[in-house]
C-alpha cells in the first residue's frame, strides 16, 4: 500500500523553480511549472547528475551534466544521450501542502 507524503509547501515553490525533496530514500524533483505541480525522479535516467541542480524552461528540466532534456509532465527523455523517461510521481497539492505518492 502506498500512500501521499507531504513533501514541500506551495509557497516555498514558485512558478519556474524546482527543489529536490526525498522521501523514503527516493531524490524526487518537484517543480513548478505555470502554477502547476510536477514530481519526477531527480536523478538523470543517462547517468548521475542531480537534474535539480539543473535548468528549468518551458515545461522541461535540461540535465546540467550533459544537456537531455525531460518533459516533467510525462518524464519523457526530449534528448539524447538519455534515452529513458524519468520516473514520475503521483502528485496532489491540499491548501499550501504538496504531497507525493510513493509507490
Ligand atoms: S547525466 Fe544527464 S544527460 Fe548525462
Amino acid at each position: 500500500m502506498s500512500e501521499y507524503t507531504k513533501v514541500a509547501s506551495l509557497s516555498e515553490l514558485s512558478s519556474g523553480e524546482m527543489k529536490m525533496v526525498t522521501v523514503d530514500e527516493e531524490d524526487i524533483l518537484l517543480a513548478n511549472v505555470d502554477g502547476t505541480i510536477h514530481a519526477v525522479s531527480d536523478l538523470c535516467s543517462h547517468a548521475d547528475a542531480s537534474l535539480s541542480d539543473g535548468y528549468i524552461e518551458e515545461g522541461e528540466v535540461e540535465c546540467p551534466l550533459h544537456g537531455s532534456r525531460f518533459n516533467l509532465a510525462t518524464g519523457e527523455a526530449l534528448n539524447l544521450p538519455a534515452d529513458e523517461p524519468l520516473k514520475v510521481y503521483e502528485i496532489k497539492v491540499e491548501g499550501d501542502d504538496i504531497l507525493v505518492r510513493i509507490t
